[in-house]
């Protein structure tokens, strides 16, 4: 029997004949995991929430950096405060910047009425930064002035800036110090956010946490007919373990619900794990073949391997942001080395039909994805 529940688990499922059974209480929300490097982070997250100091969040996209600054918020003496999020990745360059501070009227089109940016609304309490790393160079300045002096400046405002007490915790799931090598990201600010750091580990590297965030998610999906799934069996869960899960937490959270919808069963089994997802674990489980780790890699594999499309391995993860932009990035440049620098060459490596080659370098256009084929090129 390979399901293993601890700590605050045990009582609210319990294992029947190979069988987890969820009680009416699984779905607990808020931070789950047990795992060693679960209760580590725990850990660091009470020491941290003790201190008012920034910290900076990074880990994988999927792996639960927003739950840590929720957890992080919540454990603090601001927790009576709000906790505001900016994805910093999500908005154009002057939307950012009255998102973060704030504007006055008519200082820009479409600008109707005052607007309170989101650190002062924030006041006393957090701010929590996501997609750091993806921050315009003039956006990094203004953030950095606040963060010597603690005040803000409203877009088109001309008098005395406003002082703001908040706390700010960043996160990215790109790699800060090399960002700040390759000169993208301000080495000054990346030193003012990251006084503090908290690594939140890939689950592939705990998966004994997949079981207990299993039963949460479980319930949370209702069938067409509203009924609701009771169990998983230990064959299911065990090929749930061996996948490397590149889209880590939310990935797991997608899986289960489209296993709970193609179910028609009271209990999901074996049955209902996806073949691709099956396939995979497959492919990690054979001899001679080391385990797979990177998700570029194991995505790569399914194509070259497999002769899946981009547009059914790749595309839907990405679009569903279980893959970041840089994984797309290594895929391509993987593909790129592969095909000497040949646009063409990676399109049949990754099964896209020629008619839509067009269609695929547009995507890479749009997506910043389309490395030049020039260094790829053999002398
Ligand atoms: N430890 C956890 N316990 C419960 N749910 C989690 C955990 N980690 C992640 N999740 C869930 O997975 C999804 C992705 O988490 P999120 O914090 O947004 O990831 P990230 O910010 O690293 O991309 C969210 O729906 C979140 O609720
Ligand atoms: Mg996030």
């Amino acid at each position: 029997m390979d399901v293993h529940l601890s700590g605050s688990w045990r009582g609210r499922c319990s294992v029947v004949r190979h069988t987890m059974m969820l009680s009416a209480t699984s779905d607990s929300g808020g931070f789950i995991g047990e795992s060693a490097a679960m209760i580590t982070l725990r850990g660091e997250i009470a020491l941290i929430a003790r201190s008012d100091t920034r910290v900076l969040i990074t880990g994988e996209t999927g792996s639960g950096k927003e739950v840590v600054a929720r957890e992080i918020h919540a454990a603090s003496l601001r927790a009576k405060h709000p906790l505001l999020v900016v994805n910093c990745a999500g908005l154009p360059e002057p939307l950012l910047e009255s998102e973060l501070f704030g504007h006055i009227r008519g200082s820009f089109t479409g600008a109707f009425r005052d607007k309170q940016g989101k650190l002062e609304l924030a006041h006393d309490g957090t701010v929590f930064l996501d997609e750091i790393g993806d921050m315009a160079p003039r956006m990094q300045a203004l953030l950095l002035r606040f963060l010597e002096t603690g005040e803000i400046q409203k877009v088109g405002a001309d008098g005395a800036p406003a002082c703001v007490r908040v706390r700010l915790l960043a996160a990215t799931n790109r790699n800060m110090s090399e960002l700040v090598q390759r000169g993208e990201v301000r080495e000054d600010l990346f030193y003012r956010l990251n006084v503090m750091h908290i690594e939140v580990p890939p689950l592939r590297e705990r998966t004994q946490d997949i079981p207990a965030l299993v039963a949460c998610f479980l319930p949370r999906t209702l069938r067409r007919d509203g009924s609701r799934v009771r169990g998983i069996t230990a064959a299911a869960l065990a090929v749930l373990k061996l996948y490397a899960w590149p889209g880590n937490v939310r990935e797991l959270q997608n899986v289960v619900e489209r296993m709970v919808l193609r179910s028609r069963h009271d209990i999901v089994g074996r049955d209902d794990v996806s073949d691709d997802l099956f396939n995979a674990t497959e492919r990690t489980r054979r001899p001679g073949r080391e385990r797979r780790h990177s998700v570029s890699d194991a995505l790569y594999a399914r194509m070259e391997h497999e002769q899946q499309s981009f547009w059914t391995v790749v595309y839907p993860m990405y679009m569903r942001r279980d893959l970041t932009r840089d994984n797309l990035r290594q895929i391509v440049e993987r593909g790129l080395r592969e095909a000497g620098g040949n646009y063409r060459r990676v399109a049949t490596i990754f099964n896209i039909e020629p008619h839509q080659y067009k269609k695929f370098l547009n995507f890479l256009r749009q997506q910043h994805c389309q490395p030049s084929y020039r260094a790829f090129r053999s002398p």
